[in-house]
């Protein structure tokens, strides 16, 4: 499959009403919480300039902002989510200090040493090119700039029944061993300060989306909800093998700071 198709196909998916309906807001495991330990990990600040790489619908760029007084850029390749995030700052009284905009994370559209810090969740995984990615973060940080990266891993190279189309969607089908992001990184110049195994929330998130899809399936015939197209069988086997493979340890969740070296302006 040709790269773009893969990317459009994973954005169109997180810009769909299918995918807030199972995740809600927060288009990661461990919702916003984990998002202020990332926040916290970077030490933003008022004086910091974030970027939000994958944005989705800008939840946690909100939270940042909120929380730590920051001014947030988020880019995303959905246009829907970035269409439906610039509102959603609209209605909440913070264009002024957060702003989205439609950008590939492999091609970013900002000067060099641009930003603090870059935040990047639950979505490098599902970048063809990871190293690109990785040049373009630390190209656009200042020296000393800091990257927040949290992720999706996997401990072995095949699971057969979570390969496919589905499971690039799902962020799992090109999701790497932990030492191989840390590795990345490091590769385009990046120094690892902290890597935290955050499993757990995978886990947690897989059960809910086990119970939602439920759900969905449930309101879908009820006739009260309508998701053309959706097959639920395959998508409620998906569930259950991602939940064994991850109860297994063979998918887990990881939260990773590195630094641009250099000193702080
Ligand atoms: C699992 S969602 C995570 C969204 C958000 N970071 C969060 O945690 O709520 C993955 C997001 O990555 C976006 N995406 C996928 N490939 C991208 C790319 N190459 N450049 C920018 N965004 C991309 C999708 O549109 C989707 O919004």
């Amino acid at each position: 499959m040709e790269e773009p198709s893969v990317k459009q196909c994973c954005a169109t998916f997180y810009g769909s009403d299918f995918a807030r309906i199972l995740l809600g807001e927060s288009f990661h495991p461990g919702g916003t919480q984990l998002t202020e330990r990332l926040g916290s990990l970077l030490n933003l600040g008022p004086a910091s300039h974030v970027l939000d790489v994958a944005a989705g619908r800008g939840t946690s760029a909100f939270c940042l902002a909120e929380k730590f007084g920051c001014k947030v850029t988020g880019i995303d390749l959905s246009e829907e989510n970035v269409r439906l995030a610039n509102q959603q700052a609209e209605q909440r009284a913070l264009s002024r200090s957060v702003s989205f905009q439609y950008a590939d994370a492999e091609m970013l559209p900002f000067a060099d040493s641009t930003f603090d810090a870059v935040i990047c969740e639950c979505a490098f995984c599902t970048f063809p090119n990871k190293p690109r990615a990785a040049q373009q973060f630390l190209r656009i940080l200042t020296p000393g700039g800091q990257l927040g990266l949290s992720d999706l891993t996997r401990s072995e190279k095949t699971i057969p029944e979570l390969e496919g189309l589905l499971s690039w969607i799902a962020c799992i089908g090109d999701a790497l061993p932990v030492e191989q992001y840390a590795s990345i990184l490091q590769q385009v110049g990046f120094e690892i300060e902290t890597v935290e195994d955050q499993s757990g929330c995978l886990l947690e998130m897989v059960q809910q989306v086990r119970g939602k899809l439920l759900g969905a399936e449930i309101a879908v015939g009820l006739k009260k909800l309508e998701l053309p197209g959706i097959d639920f069988s395959t998508a409620k086997q998906f569930a259950q093998v991602a939940l064994r493979a991850t109860r297994e340890g063979k998918l887990g969740y990881v939260v990773i700071s590195a630094q641009k070296p250099g000193s702080i302006q």
